[in-house]
């Protein structure tokens, strides 16, 4: 029988596994850097890519209503109906960084139309229908969540419940949920801003308009929901509105205020409960 080519001397297969041990260990602590550094090196790209992306959006914004800040409280808007539609925390911040980027595509249509003092005409109105498409374009096929989600809002938030919307006509439930509590968030907030065309319509007139689309242009458990809330959803916007400050940084960074937080302060103090029971009255 063939001798072994190597015989190991007593204590060698310890030493072998201490000196492997610890190489081992180097190894997993290089390769733990390296995932950390990655990650760091992503998110900066990420948070860039969503700041130049935010920016986009403000200078469409600005073009459209000359504040900027209806961008700002449709985040925060939407992140609170997805909140009391029972949706995740982790779905909702992402929705009140993704809402922001909705009309991103009003950057593809021309003054004339986007600032016309009056009614579109055919052509017209088809031109500023583009601007879904052209921001679903804009934001692009990331693999980055809030970006799908960005594009997914701006490509639906002028779908109807109805299927009389656009760009793709599609109907009730079919609508992504981002784009259908986007629509809500979006309507209410435009109506009570002056435009080149009217005037803002009060509060609780916004709130009658809404309730006359349920089932039609909206959701009908979106509009219940912000019907149902509709004091604390005035109060959150009027909050945004103060602190308008530094609110774009708010989007990208730091929220100006914590979203639940505020919904349940609000809804707990005892003084501003009653309202509830008749929102449209209440929040004029
Ligand atoms: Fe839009």
């Amino acid at each position: 029988m063939d001798a072994p080519l190597h015989t190991p001397l007593p204590g060698d297969a310890n030493r072998f596994d201490t000196a492997s041990a610890a190489q081992m260990e180097r190894l997993v602590m290089d390769l733990r850097q390296m995932y950390h550094e990655r990650n760091a090196a992503l998110e900066e790209v990420a948070g860039a890519h969503h700041e130049a992306l935010l920016r986009l959006a403000l200078a469409a914004d600005y073009r459209d209503t000359d504040t900027g800040v209806h961008i700002i409280r449709i985040g925060y808007l939407s992140e609170a109906l997805a909140l009391l539609l029972g949706l995740s925390a982790e779905t909702a911040t992402l929705l009140r960084k993704a809402a922001p980027m909705h009309d991103i595509g009003k950057i593809g249509v021309p003054d004339a139309v986007l600032k016309k003092p009056g009614p579109l005409d055919p052509g017209e109105r088809q031109l500023m229908n583009r601007h879904a498409e052209i921001g679903a374009h804009i934001l692009g096929r990331s693999r980055i969540p809030l970006f799908q989600m960005a594009a997914e809002v701006a490509q639906h938030h002028h779908e109807r419940w109805d299927g009389r919307g656009y760009p793709a006509g599609l109907f009730g439930e079919s609508i992504p949920i981002t784009g259908r509590i986007v629509a809500v968030a979006d309507y209410v907030d435009a109506l009570t801003m002056d435009r080149v065309y009217r005037p803002a319509f009060s509060t609780a007139a916004a709130l009658t308009m809404l309730a006359s689309e349920r089932g039609r242009s909206f959701d009908p458990r979106i509009v219940d929901a912000f019907l149902a809330h509709a004091p604390a959803l005035v109060a959150l916007r009027q909050s945004i509105d103060r602190s308008q400050h530094g609110a774009l940084d708010s989007i990208a960074g730091a929220p100006l205020l914590d979203v639940r937080r505020f919904l349940v302060d609000f809804e707990t103090d005892p003084a501003r409960r009653a309202p509830l029971t008749n929102p449209a009255e209440a929040a004029s």
